[in-house]
């Protein structure tokens, strides 16, 4: 099969489609999605996508192979120590396979919250019946490992601890070493929601001791939707045969059907799997997960020297920012109104993201995906046009200097 995984190091990406109506959508017209997935792609992933595959034939079977390969290594682990499990569905049925089937049936899951991802989390827990205990902090605030080391000491009850890595809901970044060391020192299993950051960012599932690592197709990897994936350590893994609260969601019946001859038990994403095959590819001749999260860096860096210059404010704290998502308080401008500014970027080619963050009237600009900083560069001087159509002076106005700081501040600790 023929295949190009061509890598520009610029945007090829046509901006600044005008007044697009609804209707059949061609590639060359496709809006830009600063969203956190799905996500821009490029056209190659796209082209993937335009393959009939028998989910029992050999060639779709070594792609499969190919690809569980493929994420385990860019975990910077070996196949002899993880494993890799492609789950059906949204990145949430990959999260919900862990909860539902690797925690026994006497076990206990604490869940560090710090947005809505980690909410969902707990919901999930409550659903399945599975014991929970959970550690909550404001939306603008990391998890703290101290607070997780002191949990596990008071229960021992507690068997797995799980934290969001880069929870979407601001872009906050967790300390995912520091929280995973705590946790194998206390010998418990630590299971991650790296969902919008696997890919984008560096991580060695090794050295930040993590258990059970859950992303999906269309986010730092850069496919389309349709599977999340599951990085587990075998010698924990490996015991959870039969501990599954659900048949579709058993995630060691999955990794046994894929183990056995390489297919899944219930009909796969086929032609989403052939685009992240291509992703993959593209990744490599990218660079890798390090030029990937320079090129990442770099779009943050160009998003928050135009926005600020422009007069937006992060709704977190220099300190916190992450390069993943970024989140912006609304200006308090009097002629300032979202739903007009969404649908003007919409129509000049440009997605951003909704976004209330606790109390905060806020939006979000992802930095991922096929993006590239001339896309950032394009995307602020779209912000700046149509910011003058709305009559909005950030810089030039008293009442922009005042802007909403309402922050959340949730029932805590
Ligand atoms: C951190 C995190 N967890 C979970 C999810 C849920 O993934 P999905 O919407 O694919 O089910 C997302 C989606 O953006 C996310 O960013």
């Amino acid at each position: 099969m023929k295949r190009s995984n061509r890598f520009d190091g610029e945007s090829t990406n046509q901006v600044g489609a005008v007044g697009l109506k609804p209707g059949p959508i061609s590639p060359a017209h496709d809006k830009l999605l600063f969203t956190p997935g799905p996500l821009t792609t490029s056209q190659t992933v796209k082209q993937a996508l335009l393959r009939d595959y028998g989910s029992r034939d050999l060639q779709f079977v070594q792609m499969v192979r190919d690809i569980r390969r493929k994420l385990v290594e860019l975990g910077q682990v070996s196949t002899t120590d993880y494993t890799a499990v492609i789950m059906q569905g949204s990145g949430t049925f990959g999260l919900e396979a862990v909860v539902a089937s690797t925690i026994p049936r006497n076990g206990k899951l604490l869940i560090a919250v710090n947005g809505a991802y980690g909410r969902r989390i707990v919901k999930m827990t409550e659903i399945l019946g599975v014991d929970l205990v959970v550690l909550e902090y404001p939306e603008d605030q990391p998890v703290r490992p101290s607070d997780i080391a002191r949990l596990l000491a008071e229960d021992s009850r507690i068997t797995h601890v799980c934290m969001v890595h880069c929870e979407t809901t601001s872009g906050i970044v967790n300390p995912l070493q520091a929280a995973g060391e705590v946790v194998a020192a206390h010998g418990r299993v630590f299971f991650v929601d790296a969902m919008s950051s696997f890919g984008g960012m560096p991580i060695d599932l090794a050295e930040c001791q993590i258990d059970y690592l859950v992303s999906s197709a269309n986010k730092c990897i850069e496919g389309v939707p349709g599977f999340s994936f599951v990085l587990a350590k075998l010698s924990t893994f490996l015991k959870t045969k039969g501990w599954s609260r659900s048949l579709s969601l058993d995630l060691y019946g999955q990794y046994e059907a894929m183990e056995k001859d390489g297919q899944f038990r219930f009909t796969p994403p086929t032609s989403s799997l052939a685009a992240f095959y291509q992703a993959l590819l593209e990744l490599d001749a990218e660079g890798g997960v390090p030029a990937r999260t320079q090129r990442y860096q770099s779009n943050f860096t160009v998003l928050l020297e135009g926005m600020t210059r422009l007069g937006f404010r992060t709704y977190l704290a220099q300190e916190h920012l992450g390069h993943i998502i970024t989140t912006f308080h609304y200006p308090n401008h009097p002629h300032f109104d979202f739903d007009k500014f969404y649908r003007l970027l919409s129509e000049a080619g440009f997605l951003i993201y909704l976004g209330k963050v606790g109390q905060a009237d806020c939006f979000r600009v992802g930095n991922i995906g096929r993006l590239f900083p001339s896309d950032i560069n394009a995307l602020i001087g779209a912000i700046e046009r149509v910011l003058n159509e709305m009559g909005v002076d950030l810089l030039g106005d008293e009442s922009a200097s005042q802007l909403i700081d309402d922050k959340a501040v949730q029932p805590g600790l």
